[in-house]
């Protein structure tokens, strides 16, 4: 291979990261050389302003290039699945976005706006189903699968691993949270588009980074990763509320039809550990991406989000203009915290990086595919979990032991 050619499917807001990301890849010959969008204007617009020679509006054209080497899938939840077997099927390489895939009632005579309502057992099937499909369609392709979990790999996470395996600690204790005041993608508010509410599309975030942090410390210790054992959770709608139906001030998104906007996961790992795990659409004031570590001999607290590198007050929301200051902030009035390099502290430049040389050189990327399988596994668990009101052991739930 003298470069990686990728084809990117979706030219929507996650592709800006990645294509920023792919011009910051140092040591590997890089060339993103095709879009394709369904929507032809939406993928012109990206190919003109990051000089890419080829748009397709069928992303199965894309498949058809054979100069094309890896395909990064960044089309909404729904289409992860299919696009990601066709481009298995293909020889293609894959990055596919956070999470894997979902269940969005595919397989059901329902009504779309009902799908939220269906069992979370059959939803747990249905999306391990599909996460499965997957994996499988990548082995028997003997493709590579890159799971862009962007956590594993921000810079203050990898400072912490470092400082974990210095102390030699066991983890005893993880918390993690993806927050923020709503998603204001339209699709965002259906299960059937999305496949879930905000622990599905915010909690994939921390879900992601805990298990990755045990499976990597069962290997770093014993050979084997530490797998999740169990998970308890609860989920609402909290802007479903009365009480919050009642006041006045719509700072949050609150137009979710079926999918929760708060949820709690708590993780029992195979050793007995635990992580907590928070997602919600109902924080204001920036986006929260945290991570806690309590270990035996050690505590380490990462704040992906907010830094204080930079402070700025304005006494106006207008004063600094178009300036971007951070993500999901309600206003730039008053004293405020300009991320220098927001890309860079959530760790996409390092992800593609890393995905880059794991192509090139023939590796295992970090974040890989079975990352993204337990993400979903833990995920729809955790929901039948929050229906029920019950811990769920996954290994008794594959069995299909109810109890
Ligand atoms: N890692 C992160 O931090 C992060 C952030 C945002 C989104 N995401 C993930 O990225 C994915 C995309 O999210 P987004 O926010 O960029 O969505 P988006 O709506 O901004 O963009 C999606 C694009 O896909 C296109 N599309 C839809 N159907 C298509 C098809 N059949 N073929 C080709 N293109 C098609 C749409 O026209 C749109 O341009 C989601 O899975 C989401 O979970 C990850």
């Amino acid at each position: 291979m003298d470069k990686v050619r990728v084809g990117i499917v979706g030219a929507g807001f996650v592709s800006h990261l990645h294509l920023n990301a792919y011009q910051r890849v140092a040591g590997v010959p890089v060339e993103v050389a095709a879009v394709a969008d369904i929507n032809r204007e939406q993928g012109e617009k990206l190919a003109a302003q990051y000089g890419i020679k080829q748009v397709y509006t069928d992303y199965r054209e894309l498949l058809d290039n054979k100069d094309i080497d890896v395909v990064d899938v960044c089309v909404p939840n729904i289409l992860h699945h299919r696009v990601c077997i066709d481009a298995a099927e293909a020889g293609k390489h894959i990055i596919c976005e956070k999470p894997l895939t979902g269940y969005f009632g595919e397989d059901k005579d329902v009504d779309p706006m009902e799908v939220g309502k269906l069992s979370r057992r059959e939803m747990y099937e249905g999306a391990v189903k599909n996460a499965r499909e997957i994996l499988d369609a990548v082995v028997r392709n003997k493709v590579k699968l890159c799971y862009a979990e962007d956590f594993v790999y921000a810079p203050p996470v990898v400072k912490a691993k470092r400082l974990l395996e210095a102390s030699g600690g066991t983890i005893l204790e993880l918390r993690s949270e993806e927050s923020h005041s709503g998603s204001h993608a339209k699709y965002a508010r259906f299960w059937h588009q999305a496949g879930g509410g905000s622990l599905l599309r915010l909690g994939s975030h921390p879900l992601g980074l805990v298990i990755h942090l045990k499976r990597w410390e069962g290997v770093r210790k014993t050979g084997k990763p530490i797998g999740v054992r169990s998970v308890l959770a609860d989920t609402a709608n909290i802007t479903h509320t009365e009480v919050f139906r009642q006041t006045k001030e719509r700072w949050l998104v609150d137009e979710w039809h079926d999918v929760e906007d708060w949820a709690t996961v708590v993780i029992t790992f195979e050793d007995g550990t635990k992580a907590l795990v928070m997602s919600n659409d109902i924080t204001l004031g920036g986006v929260v991406n945290t991570l806690n570590i309590y270990a035996n001999n050690a505590v380490i607290k990462v704040d992906m989000t907010g830094n204080d590198a930079v402070k700025a007050y304005a006494p106006a929301n207008e004063t600094f203009g178009d300036e971007y200051i951070t993500e999901k902030i309600q206003t730039k009035a008053g004293w405020s915290f300009p991320s220098p390099d927001e890309d860079w502290m959530r760790g996409y430049p390092q992800e593609i990086q890393d995905f880059m040389e794991a192509i090139y050189y023939d590796r295992a990327p970090i974040s890989d595919g079975q990352l993204g399988f337990e993400v979903v596994r833990a995920t729809y668990a955790a929901y039948l979990s929050a229906e029920q009101g019950k811990r769920i052991d996954l290994a008794e739930l594959d069995a299909g032991v109810e109890k």
